[in-house]
């Protein structure tokens, strides 16, 4: 487990790197595999993540440095960069500071926001058309998928592959603070994807 720390208190540490990474996420109407009827349009919930320079799945944001500008207005900064869209974030889609254990003298703070669906598909858009960082510092978004097939397709399969840091945790978390999922989904797809692991 990570330590969580204030944003306050983070910000009053001395020699400490920042990095800001947020789930942008909210209701887009899909027909689900196109197999219910266009009268049938169903509301599924779309949460980006992205496919990262490295191989690892985690949220789009970046390194921000509070001396220069607010973490917010950072955070940002690295969305226009990463999506093409710079995404007002405020204050109020804080949601957590920890001192990463994986990269001493880090400190990452997560986001969440929700968006209109007209502002996710601009987002889509935008992040291949747009970002100045596609093809470079990001391969590609992708959106988390929220549901359980068989033999442990879906949430469990995507919880099954490599995360930078501690985003697969922030993933978890943030289904469960959005009560996109239920305690019991959550901790199926986990032990789904943890028998995977193996
Ligand atoms: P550069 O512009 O190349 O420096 O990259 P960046 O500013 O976009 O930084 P990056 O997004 O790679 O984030 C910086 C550091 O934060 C990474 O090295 C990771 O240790 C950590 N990190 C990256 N993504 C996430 C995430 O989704 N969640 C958490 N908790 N940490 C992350
Ligand atoms: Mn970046
Ligand atoms: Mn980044
Ligand atoms: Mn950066
Ligand atoms: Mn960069």
């Amino acid at each position: 487990m990570e330590q969580q720390i204030t944003r306050e208190d983070a910000l009053t540490r001395k020699g400490y790197k920042h990095a800001c990474h947020i789930m942008l996420y909210g209701d887009s109407s899909a027909k689900l595999f196109g197999k219910i009827p266009i009268k049938h349009i169903v509301l599924i919930t779309v949460i980006q993540m992205q496919m990262r320079f490295d191989g690892l799945l985690g949220f789009p944001g970046g390194l921000v440095n509070p001396s220069n500008e607010t973490l917010e207005a950072g955070l940002s900064r690295e969305l226009h960069e990463e999506v093409g869209v710079a995404v007002p974030v405020g204050v109020d889609n804080h949601v957590s500071t920890c001192l990463s254990s994986s990269c001493p003298g880090l400190i990452t703070h997560f986001y969440i926001k929700k968006m209109a669906e007209s502002e996710l598909k601009e987002l889509e858009t935008a992040a291949v058309a747009k970002a100045t960082d596609h093809g470079l510092e990001v391969l590609g978004m992708v959106r988390v998928p929220l549901y359980f097939l068989r033999n442990g397709g879906g949430l469990p399969y995507f919880l099954s592959h490599s995360f930078i840091s501690n985003s697969r945790a922030q993933l978890l978390s943030a289904l469960q603070r959005c009560r996109l999922l239920s305690q019991g989904e959550i901790e199926k797809a986990v032990s789904q994807a943890e028998q995977m692991r193996r």
